[in-house]
């Protein structure tokens, strides 16, 4: 609506509107001019009529007066005649303009304006009479003094044998006009009617163009401006990129249509744009995906490599205590030959050779850890790979002060994968488990078989007493490099390379940690069909 009246120039309404209103008023003034001027020359023609009547009737009054030239009564008529409002003055003249009878008295023996219509309305020139008109004017309008006009008609007394036998013989037979009636009557009631009607007609033309200006301007705004405002502004939302924006027009005509269809473009737009940003979305997605592999590759690479020459050194180590711990058992068995058996050097001895057995035990699974043998798959049995991890974490110091709770599953779970590979994975959750701790509780392990999403999976669990994992550092967890403990002591590459083999086989390890009271690790592996069915028979 502001636009209407501020930028009349922007807005289709207000060019409407003056468009509109302009061709009214124009019309309109027309009908007005015309009205007045139809109506001005119908009241002067009646009033023309009358006025002929009137001459007419005079003639008639004056008649006998006249024919027995009785002066004083013709006088007398004239003068009675003019008494009735608007009749200004009645006159008789002869041909020559002298005037014989008045109700204006005075003027009586005068003689008239040449130049009046009682001259002109027949003469060509009044003064080189008898050259006549072909039309005779016998009225005219002039205006007097006090503004209102005088309707002046002239009417001739033509000659007739009455007057030319009547005895006083004043007018000879060849006359053919004895004289003229002239009327002087008084229009001001016409033009005080003809006013009132024109200021009337001008009111009502007003308060029509006005009235139906009004209606134009609502019924324009209602049907054109607001729609089309509506329109733009739906538009405008739509360039500054609000896409769930629709116009609320519900009409059937052209404005509802082109509503219809913005409505509909619009929502194809959105679906684009949402078809757009979901593609940007997948391409991100896919990119962090890539680029979280290939981090984890690399992390892989790092440990592999780290793993491999700890391991070489460690089997190098391994085969050298090896053949001095032969000697040691061979030597101590032959020693306990030689004392009698229950001897205390014979139970010494005994000793001996218990821990020296225990010994190999461990060196014997420090070289199957060892093993230079990256990736070389085969069936590997999970409760085998966690029990001999156990042996060996336990004959370690640092777990000297744990205790371990083992629950596992009494059916063989067999996975595809490379031995070492997993023990590599339940090292790092026993190092991690027993950091944790400070080196102090009991590490829970259990494995158990479960069905997730219709698919069986092996569940092996690692909880500890520990102190739990802040929660801001759990979705860093399984970053590379990503450590709380002192450096020297982790790298942060245990979790990181553990996710790696173990999305590898696909699938995945779950946390839950509570801050001060534990934290329990579930490293889910999907168990291949056969394998599963393998595993319930033995489990028969
Ligand atoms: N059982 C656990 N209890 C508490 N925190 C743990 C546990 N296991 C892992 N973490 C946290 O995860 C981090 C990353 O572990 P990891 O990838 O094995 O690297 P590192 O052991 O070298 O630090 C650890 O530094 C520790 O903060
Ligand atoms: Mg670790």
């Amino acid at each position: 609506m502001k636009t209407i009246f501020r930028h009349p120039g922007k807005s289709i309404a207000a060019k409407l509107i003056i468009a509109i209103g302009a061709l009214m008023v124009v019309l309109t003034l027309i009908f007005w001019y015309a009205i007045l001027a139809k109506q001005q020359t119908d009241i002067m023609s009646i009033a023309v009529r009358y006025g002929g009547s009137f001459v007419n009737f005079t003639k008639e009054s004056i008649y006998h007066s006249m024919l027995n030239f009785q002066r004083d009564e013709t006088q007398r008529v004239l003068v009675t005649l003019s008494t009735p409002e608007g009749v200004q003055r009645v006159s008789i003249y002869d041909h020559k303009g002298n005037i014989l009878f008045s109700s204006h008295k005075q003027s009586v023996g005068q003689v008239i304006d040449k130049t009046s219509v009682a001259c002109k309305g027949c003469h060509t020139d009044p003064e080189r009479s008898p050259a006549l008109l072909q039309e005779p004017q016998k009225w005219i309008v002039y205006k007097n003094n006090q503004g209102f006009r005088t309707l002046h008609t002239i009417g001739e007394i033509p000659n007739e044998p009455a007057c030319y036998t009547a005895a006083c013989h004043i007018h000879p037979r060849n006359q053919k006009i004895l004289g003229f009636v002239d009327a002087q009557l008084s229009l001001a009631f016409l033009d005080e009617a003809l006013l009132r009607q024109g200021l009337a007609l001008t009111a009502y033309v007003v308060i029509f163009v006005l009235v139906v200006s009004l209606f134009l301007g609502v019924i324009i705004y209602k049907i054109v401006s607001r729609p089309v405002g509506v329109l733009v502004k739906g538009m405008g939302k739509v360039a500054s990129g609000n896409l769930d924006y629709s116009v609320p027009i519900k009409s059937s005509d052209e404005m509802g249509v082109l509503a219809q269809t913005f409505n509909s473009m619009i929502k194809d737009l959105k679906t684009a744009r949402d078809q757009g940003e979901k593609w940007t979305q997948t391409l991100e997605a896919e990119i962090a995906k890539k680029t979280e592999e290939i981090q984890r590759t690399n992390a892989n690479l790092i440990q592999t490599e780290k793993l491999a020459s700890l391991g070489r050194m460690a089997a190098g180590v391994a085969h050298e205590i090896n053949n001095p711990l032969t000697g040691v058992v061979t030597f101590a068995h032959l020693l306990k030959k030689r004392f009698p058996e229950g001897s205390t050097e014979s139970e010494d001895l005994a000793i001996i050779i218990e821990q020296a057995d225990r010994c190999s035990k461990i060196i014997k699974n420090l070289l199957t850890f060892a093993r230079a043998t990256p990736s070389e798959k085969g069936k590997v049995s999970i409760n085998e790979i966690l029990n001999r991890t156990i042996f060996m974490v336990q004959n370690q110091e640092k777990f000297h002060h744990i205790k371990f709770d083992i629950k596992l599953e009494d059916a063989q779970l067999i996975i595809v994968g490379d031995p070492s590979q997993f023990q590599q994975i339940f090292l790092n959750m026993f190092i991690n488990a027993a950091d944790a701790m400070n080196e102090r509780g009991r590490i829970i392990v259990a494995t158990r078989s479960i069905m997730e999403n219709g698919r069986p999976y092996i569940e092996i669990e690692f909880t500890d007493e520990g102190q739990g994992i802040k929660e801001e550092d759990m979705p860093k967890l399984f970053e590379p490099f990503f450590t709380t403990k002192p450096v020297g002591k982790g790298t942060g590459l245990g979790l990181s390379v553990s996710h790696g083999i173990v999305k590898h086989l696909g699938g995945y390890i779950k946390v839950n940690s509570a801050v001060g009271k534990g934290t329990s690790f579930f490293v889910r592996l999907p168990l291949a069909e056969g394998e599963n069915e393998k595993n319930t028979g033995n489990r028969r």
